[in-house]
């Protein structure tokens, strides 16, 4: 096939801010997400973990190690504990250059602080982190969704089908994407797999690196929606809207508007 048949432009290009606008300030903090709003993103994307407690708060890693001051794992500690850590600090250490004094002692947010926060102002791309050992993580979070009323501006993925499967039986109104790792070139979904995503997802979210323009026109054909992470340069940016994606997760929002806007 040539590439001019396969490419099938996408009708609304969405931005979705990775752990918030993560390549300027730290990730999956109200900073991060407000500066990603303010670039204007449609969704911002964020990690959800249990405390000891049972409390949904927003951190990528399974421990604090990374993000905080801290050491341990997120599932030892309880919200009052976890909500003592400095989440801001590492990221002027890490990254002089977008180093920012505000960013000093900056707390890790619970899920419920974020909706508090933004609400209506912009959709949501929750993904639930290791399920196995946040266990009811999916009712939890539902009801953080109806609580703040927000079924219609969020959408959840996972690496975890079965997580989003469980999510889907509790609230089939908000749309799923099935999150995939490829290590190799893929550039087809077989049928079947297609399938079975359809009885519970609306879209998947493939690693960037390993698909192509035939990936893209293919699952696009079957009904999905393809939203890549994650993607960072303005040439892989470019190959993306040229491919014809929904939308890719991205630290850097502005650059992809601007490709959006451009292309
Ligand atoms: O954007 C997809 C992505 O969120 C999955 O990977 O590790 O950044 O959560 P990760
Ligand atoms: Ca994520």
């Amino acid at each position: 096939i040539k590439v001019k048949e396969i490419i099938m432009p996408a009708d609304k290009v969405y931005t979705i801010a990775h752990r918030g606008a993560s390549g300027y300030a730290p990730e999956n903090t109200i900073p991060a997400f407000e500066l990603a709003i303010d670039m204007k993103t449609d969704y911002i994307e964020l990690d959800i973990q249990l405390t000891k407690d049972h409390v949904p708060v927003v951190i990528h890693d399974g421990t604090v190690n990374r993000t905080t001051n801290a050491k341990g794992y997120v599932k030892d500690f309880t919200l009052e504990q976890i909500s003592k850590f400095d989440a801001g600090s590492w990221f002027n250490e890490q990254y002089p250059m977008f180093a920012r004094d505000k960013y000093v002692d900056l707390r890790i947010p619970t899920l419920k602080e974020v909706f508090e926060r933004f609400g209506k102002e912009v959709d949501y791309m929750i993904e639930i982190k290791d399920p196995t050992s946040n266990s009811n993580i999916e009712a939890l979070l539902n009801e953080e969704i109806l609580n703040y009323d927000l079924s219609a501006h969020v959408a959840i993925h996972s690496f975890s089908e079965a997580s989003l499967r469980r999510f889907h039986s509790i609230n089939p109104a908000v749309p799923l994407y099935q999150i995939v790792w490829y290590d190799f070139p893929v550039y087809k979904i077989s049928e079947s797999y297609v399938n079975r995503l359809k009885t519970y997802a609306v879209g998947i979210s493939p690693n960037f690196q390993k698909i192509n323009a035939a990936y893209v026109a293919q699952a696009k054909n079957s009904g999905l929606k393809v939203f890549p992470y994650t993607v960072n340069y303005q040439v892989n940016m470019d190959k993306a809207v040229i491919w014809g994606v929904d939308g890719v997760h991205t630290n850097f929002p502005d650059r992809f508007n601007e490709v959006i806007k451009n292309n």
